[in-house]
């Protein structure tokens, strides 16, 4: 089937994070790909060759694309409904979760409302977006019912979650097994031709599966950080090393495994556990590992409240805005939480982050005088041993270090920096 009138393979709706590495990918692999975003910004960004963010071989790829007039693999588009040029369209918007436990698919419906009157027989409809369960039966229930298609037959629909982590896209899509859920009798197995396009295994599976397949690999990240951030908050108050349990956890032990605390959020691991939550046989269970990693901040923050006093005035640098090591993305990055609840403190805080856009101080000009430091972020650049160097240089005689990512294996969540230095091994792991 046909839809008749395509001029391009592939449409992607939602430029971001997800939607232009895989619009850039499927154009590198040539094929004719619409890319569609309503922020005017982003796209004049993409049409001028400047990647709006950090993805490793993400610039190269773009310049890949751009520089081939001769064969122009993209056209850029504001309008959604400029999707149906292309007989695949794949969704990749934001899909956020309200405070009221429950996702946001304002994005998506608004994206199948503008796409409604121009689909077509033939037409594929792709949700790459994380979506909680049933999102994709809803949406294929959705066209059935406002244009009578049959869906599996005449319009095809699926979901084919993005499971790659940023900074990886290029080496994960052609190895990370890509999961097709359609729905009918042959969404699949026309979505899994469209993926063929890279080297990646296809598993077809039932969209529900997809759906659950891509949230719970997100919840046992989610969780498993919450259990050592948890035991970091235990270890305070009964006085012992959390980075020592750790290890007699896990040393030699064949069941051992639990990983290191850290601050743990980000736009995925924060709000897609709450997709599960929507409607949860263990209505909390999940909340409660949200509590955990949530109140990271709030317990580092008290943690140096009980050795120094009040915070008041004091100058706090804190070192880190993105939401994990060497990435530009600070969307609900727990950082900006601990800068908020330090302001409330009336700290004086000053911030580095070498690699997000809001700006922030240098290095040097944050830790200058500090008497807290607080590593929000365990960035290669903190984890080098000359970070330490500079903090015990630059700051405050006595000043505190709190440093959840241990990142100069000196084994301390709260270590005055003297000591830190006095503490760091003579062949250290890292840095
Ligand atoms: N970022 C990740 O690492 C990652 C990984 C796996 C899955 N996901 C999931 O993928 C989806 C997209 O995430 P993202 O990080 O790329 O989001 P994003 O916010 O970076 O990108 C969404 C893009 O869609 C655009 N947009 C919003 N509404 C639009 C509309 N009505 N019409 C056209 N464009 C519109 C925005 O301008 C933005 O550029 C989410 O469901 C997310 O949970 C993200």
């Amino acid at each position: 089937m046909s839809t008749g009138q395509n001029t391009a393979d592939v449409a992607v709706v939602g430029l971001g994070r997800v939607g232009l590495p895989l619009a850039l990918s499927f154009a590198d692999r040539g094929l004719t790909v619409v890319g569609i975003d309503n922020d005017p910004v982003r796209l004049g960004a993409v049409r001028d060759g400047v990647m709006p963010f950090q993805e490793t071989g993400g610039q190269e790829l773009l310049d890949r694309v751009i520089s081939n007039p001769a064969h122009p693999r993209l056209s850029l588009s504001e309008r959604v409904a400029d999707a149906a040029r292309a007989r695949q369209i794949v969704l990749t918007l934001g899909t956020p979760s309200f405070s009221h436990i429950e996702i946001d698919m304002r994005d998506i419906r608004s994206a199948l409302d503008d796409l409604l009157g121009v689909l077509a027989p033939g037409h594929s409809l792709i949700l790459r977006s994380t979506v909680a369960p049933g999102t994709t039966e809803f949406v294929a229930g959705y066209l059935a019912k406002h244009r009578g298609f049959r869906i599996g037959e005449d319009v095809f629909v699926a979901h084919a979650p993005e499971r790659i982590a940023a900074g990886r896209f290029l080496e994960e899509i052609d190895t990370l097994p890509c999961i097709v859920g359609g729905v009918g009798a042959r969404s699949g197995e026309v979505v899994g031709e469209m993926f063929g396009a890279f080297e990646a295994p296809i598993v077809q599976t039932t969209p529900v599966q997809a759906e659950l397949a891509k949230i719970w690999a997100n919840i046992l990240r989610y969780a498993n950080f919450a259990l050592p951030n948890l035991l970091m908050m235990d270890c305070e108050r009964y006085s012992a090393n959390v980075f020592e349990v750790i290890d007699l956890i896990n040393r030699d032990y064949p069941r051992g495994g639990i990983a290191q605390p850290g601050f743990t959020a980000g736009t995925c691991l924060r709000k897609d556990f709450a997709f599960s939550e929507e409607r949860s046989a263990a209505p909390g269970m999940l909340l409660a590992v949200s509590r955990v990693n949530e109140s990271v901040p709030l317990f580092l923050l008290e943690g140096a409240r009980r050795r120094l006093g009040s915070l008041a005035n004091r100058k706090v640098a804190v070192l880190g805005l993105a939401f994990k090591a060497d990435t530009d993305d600070e969307r609900d990055s727990l950082s900006h939480k601990l800068i908020r609840l330090l302001e409330r403190e009336l700290a004086d805080v000053a911030v580095h982050d070498p690699h997000v856009a809001t700006p922030t101080v240098p290095f040097e000009e944050a830790v200058e005088g500090a008497e807290v430091v607080f590593v929000a972020a365990n960035h290669s650049e903190f984890r080098e041993p000359r970070a330490l160097a500079a903090i015990t240089e630059r700051a405050a005689a006595d000043c505190l270090v709190v440093d959840p990512w241990n990142c100069w294996d000196a084994a301390q969540v709260f270590a005055y920096a003297s000591e830190l230095v006095a503490l760091r091994p003579t062949h250290p792991a890292r840095g």
